[in-house]
């Protein structure tokens, strides 16, 4: 193996330019070329590629967003797109790849496989903790733990208030946010994906009349939930508490952006190197990963086929401390 490429790929995620940095640092120190892909699998397709060397990666670390740009790839999908993909990578005489990205990614890089020999390694980056063979995917940290730090200003106003407050937190299918941040905030209530019966605890936490004992009541709230987003629960939960005086506040892509925690960047690091390292020993189409604070390897396959379940106790935890 001389020649290596990476690129980042679907939704950004802070700790993708520590992962970058890890990646083609220590692509260096054992001899070989780095190469970087723009812009996901389009750039892959147009051939957009740069060789990066070590101060290429200077200054990355404490950055969010991505120095390679992302995007997700409708051209991928097709024969043709992979074709020309793979033309590329010839072209550039890449010999191994490392994606960095989420389940999206690892779904494509599963199917390109049958339309290109060349080896693949995934690196886990999604702020949604969603993929099963790691305990924490990059971005995660980072995105709760802003999370919290919104959600304590939100606090900040719904306790002046007696307001009640229905907050949305990112996890189009996934509940790993919402449930973190809201034992992080002390939340009242979490309303999850993978839970269907989160909304009968609401309604108890509100019959209970949250403002004769407390001055606020913050309900997180996961975007893909079943009920549907804060707004459509608030709506539901108007019909039956109309003397609530209440609010919703959706956080939005302000969960994908920042500078990385100290514990995403150490996991960026750590992953990044191991993908590495992977590529070298002759792995392919694995995704590294940290289960138990050890290096995991998983195929993509496995890796996507489904999320990894949400921790009933943890759940517990909301409706326990909530009284
Ligand atoms: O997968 C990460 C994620 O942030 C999800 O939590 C969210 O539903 C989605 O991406 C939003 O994607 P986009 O930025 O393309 O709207």
């Amino acid at each position: 193996m001389k020649k290596i490429a990476v690129f980042t790929s679907g939704g950004d995620a802070p700790g993708m330019n520590a992962a970058i940095r890890a990646i083609v640092r220590s692509g260096v120190y054992n001899g070989l070329e780095v190469f970087g892909i723009f812009r996901g699998f389009e750039g892959m397709i147009d051939g957009d590629i740069i060789q990066l060397e070590a101060d290429s990666v200077s200054n990355i670390i404490q950055r969010g967003g991505t120095i390679l740009k992302t995007t997700r790839s409708a051209r991928f999908r097709t024969q043709e797109g992979m074709k020309a993909a793979c033309e590329q990578l010839k072209t550039h005489e890449i010999d191994g790849v490392i994606a960095l990205g989420g389940d999206g990614t690892f779904r494509a890089a599963l199917d390109f496989k049958n339309h290109c020999d060349i080896p693949f390694i995934g690196v886990p980056c999604t702020i949604d903790n969603d993929l099963a063979g790691t305990d924490y995917t990059i971005g995660y940290d980072t995105a709760i733990n802003t999370v919290v730090e919104a959600v304590d200003k939100i606090r900040d106003t719904a306790d002046s208030h007696n307001r009640l407050f229905f907050i949305e937190v990112m996890g189009n299918d996934s509940g790993q946010i919402a449930l973190l941040s809201s034992i992080g905030v002390g939340a009242e209530a979490v309303l999850v994906p993978e839970s269907d019966n989160d909304m009968q605890h609401l309604i108890q936490v509100l019959d209970k009349g949250w403002n004769r004992t407390k001055t606020s009541c913050i309900i997180i709230v996961a975007e893909g939930d079943e009920e549907g987003g804060a707004y459509k629960v608030a709506e539901k939960v108007k019909d039956k508490f109309d003397h609530f005086d209440t609010r919703v506040t959706i956080l939005g892509h302000i969960q994908r952006g920042g500078n990385p925690t100290c514990m995403d960047r150490v996991i960026a690091t750590r992953l990044g190197v191991a993908a590495l390292e992977a590529l070298m020993n002759g792995k392919r189409d694995e995704m590294v990963g940290i289960i138990n604070n050890q290096m995991a390897y998983t195929n993509f396959g496995s890796a996507v086929k489904s999320h990894p379940p949400i921790d009933k106790n943890m759940l517990r935890l909301t409706e326990i401390l909530s009284a």
